[in-house]
């Protein structure tokens, strides 16, 4: 089972941008930690950023038929993205947005979110925690995934003779 991290714009900044916001974690640490949580679970996992738009909607895309859970937080584009909500239900794999942030106690236009209603789930307000949040949430979904998939394989296989 794959995993594939996706970090919108200025995520990249983290450690540095708004520290009063975000907290003084590097992108680098949170993706440390979840790589040892996905470790420890078996689940491969892929870390992305980009600060642009189509190459989000590029690596969405990407993921179909290769990953089987997204996790994503879209910063800015949480708030204006058609065409990152449009690939996330084109793709149809269990995505889990992530806001370090309560996008819901900040300003006005961060109440708009194009995202969420796409998404299986969303971990807001816990700092850099809602990403280890995110990756305990998606082993589920996964395991219920699995659970599901090996019940209708049974359900096909003839029945054994008495
Ligand atoms: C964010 C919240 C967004 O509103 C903001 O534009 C970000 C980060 C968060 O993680 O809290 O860049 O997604």
């Amino acid at each position: 089972m794959k995993v594939v991290v996706i970090q919108g714009p200025n995520l990249n900044m983290l450690g540095v941008r708004e520290q009063a916001i975000y907290g003084p974690m590097k992108l680098e640490q949170i993706h440390a930690q979840m790589k040892d949580f996905a470790d420890k679970n078996k689940i491969e996992i892929e870390f992305f950023q980009s600060n642009l738009e189509g190459e989000i909607v590029d690596k969405i895309q990407e993921c179909y038929g290769e990953a089987q859970g997204i996790i994503l937080n879209a910063a800015a584009y949480t708030h204006t993205s058609i065409a990152i909500r449009d690939a996330i239900a084109a793709v149809g794999i269990p995505t889990i947005e992530v806001h370090i942030s309560n996008i819901h106690r900040r300003e006005e236009f961060r109440k708009e979110n194009m995202i969420a209603p796409v998404c299986a789930s969303s971990v807001v307000g816990f700092g850099p925690f809602g990403y280890h949040l995110a990756m305990m949430g998606m082993n589920q979904i996964m395991q219920e995934v699995q659970a599901m998939q090996a019940q209708q394989q049974a359900a096909q296989q003839p029945q054994a003779q008495a």
